[in-house]
């Protein structure tokens, strides 16, 4: 088992992965017992960020991948911390949890230094890693109890935890399932309840719906909103501009390590793209582009696709009926474009 927890160590995630359901959440059994005492949980003011990053940088070689990043996630937030492919997203959770060292600015996490204080920080930090690292070599149950006993819970709080979590991650009936038996959807949904079994005042979740079907994806989000009532804080990263509008009452959206632009979901939407959306499909698109452009905003292609921003639609939608050949679709402007619009079209990586 020791030798478990040293490989745990090692592992990005090391810090601290504990989940609940509501009621494991409320945190009154915690740990009195089990292999490391945990220190006692100082209170972390109200009012002030439960994170915060001023002026971070990192550099691999010659490379910034962390140019300067201002972040401060307060008490009870959901915030979302958006980006393309290489932006920085991992290396900035890795180094809040002290995971890599920066080459220059200051961070603290649950009121602590870091990475001078990380270890005590991550024990009240749940992580979810953007790539699963449970052992492949238990029983689902095995890896509940496993980081139980890292974060120093007593034998009885982990067994009056377990089953909330295993009913979080609808695993009920696969508790003694191996790991490596599992689905890559169940394995995920068992790393997200895995993260909650400390009772964590903040869940640090990369990706955490990545590779989930849609029915579990709205599980998860169903959960992660009950644990936002329960006044957890989040900081999550994603690629699915759903979630972070549905989940996400904060955003902040970077590229190339840089901060381009923040704020709630909504006023992002407003200041950025401010219009509907007419997404026109079909054959010669760029001679219809000619005629639809002075009806727009603006207009944009990418692919087979042709995006018109109008503030009155209805000029362009007349010149867009009877057109043969043509499909259209009207919808309000979404966080998808307000992403596209900052980060651009082309692919990264
Ligand atoms: N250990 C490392 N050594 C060298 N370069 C690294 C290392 N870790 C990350 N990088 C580089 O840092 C940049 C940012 O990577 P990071 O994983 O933080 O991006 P990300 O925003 O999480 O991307 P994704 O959305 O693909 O997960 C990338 O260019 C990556 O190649
Ligand atoms: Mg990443």
């Amino acid at each position: 088992m020791l030798a478990v927890f040293l490989c745990l160590e090692v592992d990005w995630l090391t810090g601290a992965q504990w989940c609940s359901a509501s009621q494991v959440m409320r945190g009154d059994d915690r740990h009195n017992g089990g292999y490391c005492a945990p220190p006692a949980r100082l209170p972390v003011p109200a009012l002030t960020a439960i994170l915060e990053l001023r002026k971070v940088r990192k550099q691999y070689g010659d490379t910034v991948v962390v140019n300067d990043l201002d972040l401060q996630v307060h008490r009870g937030q959901c915030f979302g911390l958006l980006g393309p492919n290489g932006a920085g997203k991992t290396t900035t959770l890795r180094l809040l949890l002290g995971l890599t060292t920066p080459a220059g600015g200051s961070l603290t996490l649950c009121g602590e230094p870091i990475p001078e204080r990380a270890p005590q920080a991550r024990m009240r930090v749940g992580v979810v890693p953007q790539f699963d690292n449970l052992d492949p070599d238990f029983s689902v149950i095995e890896n509940l109890r496993i980081f139980g006993r890292y974060f120093g819970l007593s034998s009885a709080v982990i067994e009056r935890r377990v089953p909330a979590l295993l009913e979080f991650a609808r695993l009920e009936n696969r508790a003694n399932a191996q790991v490596r038996d599992l689905s890559g959807g169940m394995r995920r949904r068992l790393t997200v309840a895995r993260a909650l079994i400390n009772d964590p005042d903040l869940l640090i979740m990369d990706e955490p719906t990545t590779g989930l079907d849609p029915q579990a994806r709205h599980l998860i989000w169903e959960r992660l909103k009950s644990l936002m009532a329960s006044g957890k804080t989040i900081l999550l990263t994603t690629h699915f501009m759903e979630e972070a509008e549905r989940l996400c009452n904060y955003l902040c959206v970077i590229d190339g390590g840089r901060k381009i632009a923040e704020g709630k979901p909504h006023d992002l939407i407003d200041s950025q793209i401010g219009c509907d959306v007419v997404e026109v499909y079909g054959d010669e698109l760029d001679t219809l582009r000619g005629s639809l452009t002075p009806l727009a905003e603006r207009t944009e292609m990418s692919g087979e696709t042709l995006f018109c921003y109008v503030r009155e639609p209805a000029p362009l939608l007349a010149a867009l009926h009877g057109q043969s050949g043509v499909r259209y679709l009207h919808r309000p402007a979404n966080l998808e474009d307000v992403f596209l619009k900052l980060t651009g079209r082309e692919m990264r990586d």
